[in-house]
């Protein structure tokens, strides 16, 4: 049975045909504007959901867990994201505001990681993020918390057929003192 299913696993399809190229050395100085790009290039390839991030976060143990998030926004302030404050990552965050993200976008052989700090944005803004969800009922909700990641650290990944994938990084200087 396992056999079978480590077979069925190693047999599976490898990356899209067709790879788009990444030029490192003329990538922008700003990440948010090559991850705008990046973004705009995975939805014109199909991608559906290219908005969507997994969220790693990890309690005051350092055990670490994850989920599926929207990225709301980049600014100056960071990588936006809102959950709710009472959630297991929302407890999380609140102990040990120490968070990464991670898109995948599989037609295109492309991972963004983000690692950073979570700061807690203001409650206008956090309520102004539930009203705009597309399933807003006109309800508040006082839990709904809307944070920025500041980053650390961020990796756009590209993948190549030769295997010579190419990883291209950012360390916004800023940031440093978070560490
Ligand atoms: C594609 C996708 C997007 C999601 N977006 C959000 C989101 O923006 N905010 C949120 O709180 N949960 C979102 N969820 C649900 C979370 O993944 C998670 O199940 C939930 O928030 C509870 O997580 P926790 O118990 O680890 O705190 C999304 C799930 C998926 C699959």
């Amino acid at each position: 049975m396992s056999e079978s299913f480590r077979r069925q696993l190693r047999a599976l399809p490898d990356f899209h045909e067709n790879l788009p190229d990444f030029d490192a050395a003329t990538a922008p100085a700003d990440p948010a504007e090559l991850f705008r790009k990046w973004l705009a290039a995975a939805l014109d390839a199909g991608e559906r959901q290219p908005h969507a991030c997994s969220l790693a976060t990890a309690d005051s143990d350092g055990q670490p867990s994850s989920r599926m998030l929207i990225l709301k926004d980049i600014d100056d302030d960071g990588w936006h994201i809102a959950t709710s404050r009472t959630s297991r990552k929302g407890r999380e965050l609140s102990a040990n505001p120490r968070a990464a993200l991670n898109f995948y976008w599989p037609l295109q052989g492309r991972q963004v990681r983000v690692v950073g700090h979570a700061v807690e944005l203001s409650a206008e803004a956090s309520a102004a993020d539930w009203d705009a969800r597309p399933a807003a009922d006109g309800s508040h909700n006082p839990d709904w918390q809307l944070y920025a990641i500041q980053p650390l650290e961020i990796e756009f990944w590209q993948a190549r057929h030769d295997r010579r994938h190419i990883r291209h990084f950012y360390r916004p200087a800023g940031n440093a003192e978070l560490r």
